[in-house]
């Protein structure tokens, strides 16, 4: 399966990725399904909906400060940094994500789209003004984060019921529409509209390579399906390529 994915990226012009919080489990982070995902212990109705926010503001603060500070004791694993060195080798390039950790950043990935927002980034709910936004590990915060007009801060993450950022699905689907072959990772492929790609990859004849611990509702229209950590299956590709593709 390894050979057949480094096969299928050796006669690529053009590579899409779609990541999900599965490629930075292995850097620590809760994924958000499965018997430990975020979503079995917290409820997403109460912290990721503009309602909740409306309802009790501190509580969706607290939970977003909660996950910054795991994510800032965290590092990139070397799945990340295999998209970063794959964004290398190929000049038509784009990296997808649903995750807001930033961790495809750090890893060294420059051609990325977020498309759930950034977990370190707020906006501003009267002038929509949007900040960096971080917590300094081990100081409490006692106040909701306000903008320096005095507006309330919310996080800048796509909430369910909201639409996703339109600039970024509308030029994720320029580039997919041109691209031979997406690696799918990491990700449930339940989520819409992230959910309709593989999809989408599949009607414009392109290959599709999916890399993730079980199989998935995409799994049967893949090419290729590669049930393991994304952390020791996609270095395995980049050593199996062809060193110039
Ligand atoms: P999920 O938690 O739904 O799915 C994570 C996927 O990663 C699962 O299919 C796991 O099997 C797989 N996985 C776990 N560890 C892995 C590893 N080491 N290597 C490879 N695969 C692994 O996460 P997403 O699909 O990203 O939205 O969820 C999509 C969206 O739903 C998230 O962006 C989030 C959530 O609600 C918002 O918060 C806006």
């Amino acid at each position: 399966m390894i050979q057949k994915a480094a096969e299928i990226l050796e006669s690529s012009k053009s590579l899409f990725v779609l990541t999900g919080a599965g490629i930075s489990a292995e850097s620590g982070i809760p994924t958000f399904r499965g018997t430990d995902g975020l979503w079995k212990n917290y409820s997403a109705t109460d912290l990721a909906t503009p309602e909740a926010f409306e309802k009790n503001p501190e509580l969706v603060w607290e939970w977003y400060h909660w996950r910054q500070g795991i994510i800032l004791k965290a590092e990139p694993n070397p799945a990340h940094f295999a998209v970063a060195e794959l964004e290398k080798k190929f000049n038509n390039f784009l990296l997808l994500t649903q995750n807001v950790d930033n961790l495809h950043r750090r890893a060294g990935s420059k051609k990325v789209l977020e498309l759930h927002g950034n977990i370190f980034r707020a906006r501003c709910l009267s002038c929509g003004r949007i900040v960096h936004h971080q917590i300094e590990p081990g100081k409490e915060i006692n106040n909701l984060p306000k903008c320096d007009c005095e507006g309330l801060l919310r996080p800048d993450i796509v909430w369910f019921g909201e639409q996703i950022p339109q600039d970024i699905w509308q030029a994720s689907l320029e580039f997919l529409s041109a691209a031979d072959t997406s690696i799918i990772c990491g990700t449930s492929g339940i989520v819409w509209p992230a959910a309709a790609i593989p999809e989408m990859a599949k009607k414009n004849r392109a290959k599709i390579i999916e890399i993730n611990l079980e199989p998935t509702p995409i799994s049967s229209i893949v090419d290729v399906s590669i049930l393991g950590k994304a952390g020791e299956i996609l270095p395995l590709i980049i050593q199996t390529l062809n060193t110039n593709i």
